[in-house]
């Protein structure tokens, strides 16, 4: 199948409501991401702010700014439909419209949070390492989810399948990117209903 631009098929996914299907397949592991971020936010004694990267209708946006501490939430997502998506669900909402890698954040944030986005870039170690170097407060977390990694068997044939091109990396090329880009207390983890799909790595940003 022909490629296409990874927001080009996102946007018609929005107009098709294909992103309500991809809020429940995504729940289970992004409900363990939340709870990650809420414990270290929790430890933090303070307000936070957090951003969800390729945030699609902005689902998760809206969760974070539900916690009692979070003083400042914005999704961001390179699909016009998404982003008209989510603002129509919550006008009172930030979410913009923004291409990665290109954008770049004028703000800086206690928290990344990112569902299903990374390896959609054509270098996500370089990514990682804008968003340690540039778009985290000292001291803050990144938390992304992926679910097309080389261990994950039945996730290689989706750039096929979708006709999206894919940035496939083992569990420890993962790894190694995330110390690369200059984050430390790194933890994953691998998060399924039944078997393990969603590979979660979080770091911190040194302070
Ligand atoms: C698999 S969807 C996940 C959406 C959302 N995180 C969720 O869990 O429902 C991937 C999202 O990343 C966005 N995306 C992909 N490549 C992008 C890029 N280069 N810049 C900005 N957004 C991008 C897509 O538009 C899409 O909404």
């Amino acid at each position: 199948m022909a490629k296409r631009p990874a927001t080009d098929v996102f946007h018609d996914w929005a107009l098709n409501g294909k992103d309500e299907g991809m809020e429940i397949g995504h729940a289970f592991a992004v409900n363990q991401m939340l709870s990650f971020i809420f414990e270290k936010t929790e430890q933090m004694q303070r307000n936070f702010s957090a951003v969800d990267v390729g945030c699609g209708n902005g689902w998760v946006v809206r969760l974070l700014n539900e916690h009692q501490r979070c003083e400042y939430a914005e999704g961001i997502d390179g699909a016009a439909a998404m982003i008209e998506k989510a603002k129509n669900i919550d006008q009172n909402g930030n979410y913009f419209l923004c291409k990665l890698p290109e954008y770049q954040s004028s703000r800086k944030f206690d928290v990344i949070h990112s569902m299903e986005f990374l390896y959609y870039l054509k270098n996500p170690q370089n990514m990682l390492k804008v968003f340690c170097e540039q778009w985290l407060n000292s001291g803050g977390w990144a938390v992304i989810g992926v679910d097309h990694y080389l261990e994950h068997k039945a996730s290689l044939d989706w750039p096929e399948h979708v006709g999206v091109e894919m940035t496939t990396l083992s569990i420890d090329q993962w790894l190694e990117a995330w110390k690369g880009a200059g984050f430390t207390n790194i933890k994953h983890w691998q998060a399924g209903r039944e078997n393990p799909v969603t590979l979660i790595i979080a770091g911190q940003k040194p302070s």
